[in-house]
């Protein structure tokens, strides 16, 4: 069967980029379909953002009842009830998802459920029903990630998604990778009270940041008592009595109760229809230029299923940007580097622009940094926090790097982001009073630093 309705957009996958695309494309007056096979909300809303930010904060709220006597509140942490955490976290999802699905409907898009496929590339077929499109995206994000050889049966060796589903609190866990979601759940059990130990390929931990910032982060997981092996590879993992005794390369060996793999994610995107509709594809991401664009004429792709940075506020913005194409405006390219970064560990690690690394590359010697310390910082004290605001500027120029580790500094990114993105120069935030006493005010005791004038911080 096929529909006699030719659409303006269809899309097939309903996460972060698909249904960010649809909402936009609706509101500039498209007619749209959205096609998605499991839970509108995607990866974030399930599997990713949502749940694992719940957890967090169940974490810190353990931490905050076990170290309460630091603040003279009298508390006794008894333990983590599992089941209750994860009732208070699928509360918070099906909040949303309650909500999301009402927005839907509200703007008028036309929602599928079931298992969409390219047919041609002008149209999706879900089942027997043909949904034809004058443009189709592609959104179909991506999932975990393994290792050649190493299998993830959800029981002793899990992924993220079984990790998430966890109706008890294992004793032990060994962590294969330290990135972002590594870093996460180590960060997480450890707050739950599991022995961790991460185990990381390259030389530290969260690697794609500035390494000061990786460094900080090891100090404060050494500290909390989460151990890390850097430089290490995983060769291989067996069943014992009680859990699983992971080999490195090196040739040591670490018993645990559960293997997380969180080797990274890889883009959903065979067996489609993509590439016998003419999209070209490499090692399963969907190549695009800078405007969302596959090689084939009005078929577009965005989100995880595509190699730019895999964040759900990254597919926010490309969906928006191919919505407004479609709709004739003339939205400009992603600059990527001014895209926001946040790992949600405690302490947390938060970045915008480019690393002292990249910096150093791409202007030589015509760069200059500063790092303030949040030992210096009024409120960071009094949540005793530890951690730093770096700056990594151009000598006369603007600031191309904002970096940021320590309880809560997620929240200080907002303004790196306008700092980065906007251009500003070091005086240009020196001049702006930040309210007392907040976090926020590292930033700006970092810029006076930057611009010469250091107020709090020893010359
Ligand atoms: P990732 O790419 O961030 O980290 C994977 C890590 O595994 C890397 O550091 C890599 O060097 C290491 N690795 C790879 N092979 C290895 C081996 N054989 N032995 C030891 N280590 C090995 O991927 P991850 O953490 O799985 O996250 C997937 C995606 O999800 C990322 O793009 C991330 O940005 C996104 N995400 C974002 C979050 C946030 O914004 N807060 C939270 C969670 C995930």
């Amino acid at each position: 069967m096929s529909e006699s309705t030719v659409h303006d957009v269809v899309i097939l996958g309903g996460g972060s980029g698909g249904y960010a695309c649809a909402l936009r494309s609706a509101q500039l007056g498209l007619d749209v379909v959205l096609i998605e096979k499991g839970k509108l909300g995607g990866t974030c809303l399930h599997q990713g953002c949502i749940p694992t930010k719940a957890l967090l904060h169940a974490a810190e709220v353990a931490d905050a009842t076990r170290e309460s006597s630091q603040f003279g509140v009298k508390a006794t942490f008894e333990g983590i009830d599992m089941p209750a955490v994860n009732t208070y976290k699928d509360a918070v999802v099906t909040r949303l998802y309650k909500g999301l699905t009402g927005l839907l409907k509200s703007r008028g898009i036309t929602y599928v459920e079931g298992e969409g496929r390219l047919v041609r590339p002008d149209a999706v077929a879900v089942g027997d029903t043909v949904f034809t499109g004058r443009n189709v995206v592609l959104a179909t994000g991506s999932v975990p990630k393994s290792l050649p050889g190493l299998e993830i049966d959800g029981a002793r060796v899990i992924s993220s998604d079984h990790a998430l589903t966890l109706d008890y609190v294992p004793r032990s866990a060994v962590v294969l990778g330290g990135g972002v979601i590594g870093v996460e759940f180590a960060s997480v059990w450890r707050s739950f009270g599991v022995d961790v130990t991460i185990v990381e390929a390259l030389p530290h931990l969260l690697p794609a940041e500035d390494e000061a910032l990786s460094k900080q982060l090891e100090r404060q997981f050494r500290k909390r008592g989460i151990a890390y092996e850097l430089g290490a590879r995983f060769s291989s993992v067996e069943n014992t009595a009680t859990g699983v005794l992971v080999q490195l390369e090196s040739g040591k060996a670490i018993e645990a109760d559960l293997l997380l793999v969180a080797v990274g994610r890889g883009p959903v995107s065979a067996g489609l229809g993509y590439e016998e509709a003419g999209v070209a594809v490499d090692r399963g991401f969907v190549k695009v230029d800078e405007y969302c664009r596959t090689s084939v004429a009005n078929i577009y792709a965005v989100g995880d299923l595509i190699p730019t940075l895999q964040l759900a506020h990254v597919g926010f913005g490309e969906g928006i940007l191919v919505a407004e194409q479609i709709a004739g405006k003339s939205p400009r390219p992603i600059d990527y580097d001014g895209v926001p970064r946040v790992t949600y560990s405690e302490p947390e690690v938060a970045s915008v622009g480019i690393t002292e690394a990249a910096a150093r590359e791409r202007y030589g010697d015509a760069v200059t940094t500063v790092i303030y310390d949040l030992a210096g910082n009024g409120k960071s004290q009094i949540l005793k926090t530890a951690g730093m605001v770096k700056l990594v500027a151009v000598k006369g120029g603007p600031v191309v790097g904002v970096h940021l580790v320590g309880s809560r500094v997620g929240e200080l990114l907002a303004e790196g982001q306008l700092i980065y993105n906007w251009e500003a120069y070091a005086d240009d935030v020196a001049s702006l009073i930040h309210a007392h006493p907040t976090q926020s005010e590292a930033m700006g005791e970092a810029h006076l630093a930057l611009a010469g004038k250091p107020l709090h911080a020893h010359s």
